[in-house]
């Protein structure tokens, strides 16, 4: 029997574990939607840039949503009208920053919410499975130790010409993961009822089939 639609995937979990390069492989081999939630909380932190707002600013930063418009339309992150979806990539510490404010999260949230009335979706995230879709179809959480998320992210770096230090590149992800666990709003935990998976020792295409496992046995797809 087919699960009744719209149905949502949710992968939650820290920076780097590969949750979203499996939740963008999972939508497309599925024919589905989907929904980058960092690159959004990524767009509010390039939205403050812009407006010279320090990302410690609670007041300002939600003045400044009172003017600021944001979409994801296909797979590109529209911020103000414009397609900001290629500048994102650098935003991550900053995004962690402002997501720690309940008025951000609620602006957010909306947005996905809406987004996943009208359709099917592969949602990536850190609340998706607990605030942002709590009645989803399936729900995973993908994790993997600091050590090896530091070590893919350095050979990632090396791929495409730039050095880094294996070490600050921990530093940076513990301290991440620390701030996206412990917010009073939202924070980055397990789903009740989700599946866990330790990337540590899986490939991209091996991650990916065994989700897509889980998925068939649940009637989605
Ligand atoms: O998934 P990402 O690395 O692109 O997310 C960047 C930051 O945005 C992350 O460190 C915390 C925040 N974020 C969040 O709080 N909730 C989400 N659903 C997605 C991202």
């Amino acid at each position: 029997m087919k699960a009744p639609e719209p149905w949502t995937i949710t992968i939650d979990g820290p920076a780097g574990s590969g949750k979203s390069t499996v939740a963008k492989a999972l939508a497309a081999e599925l024919g589905v939607t989907y929904l980058n939630t960092g690159a959004m909380y990524r767009a509010v932190a390039l939205a403050c840039q812009r407006g010279n707002i320090a990302y410690d600013q609670q007041d300002q930063v939600t003045d400044l949503l009172q003017t600021t418009t944001l979409a994801q339309v296909g797979d590109r992150i529209i911020l103000n009208g414009t397609d900001e979806t290629e500048t994102l990539d650098a935003y991550g510490t900053e995004a962690s920053k402002i997501a720690v404010f309940p008025y951000v999260r609620t602006f957010l949230v909306n947005i996905q919410q809406q987004i996943g009335q009208q359709q099917n979706l592969v949602s990536d995230g850190r609340d998706q499975g607990t605030v942002v879709f709590p009645n989803a179809a399936l729900k995973f959480y993908i994790i993997a130790t600091a050590e090896v998320r530091a070590e893919r992210r350095l050979q990632k770096l090396k791929l495409d010409g730039r050095t880094a230090d294996f070490e600050q590149l921990r530093l940076e992800f513990i301290e991440r993961d620390c701030r996206d666990m412990t917010r009073s709003a939202g924070p980055l935990v397990r789903p009740r009822g989700a599946t866990v998976i330790c990337t540590d020792h899986y490939s991209e295409t091996e991650l990916l089939n065994l989700l897509l496992k889980e998925v068939r046995a649940c009637c989605l797809g």
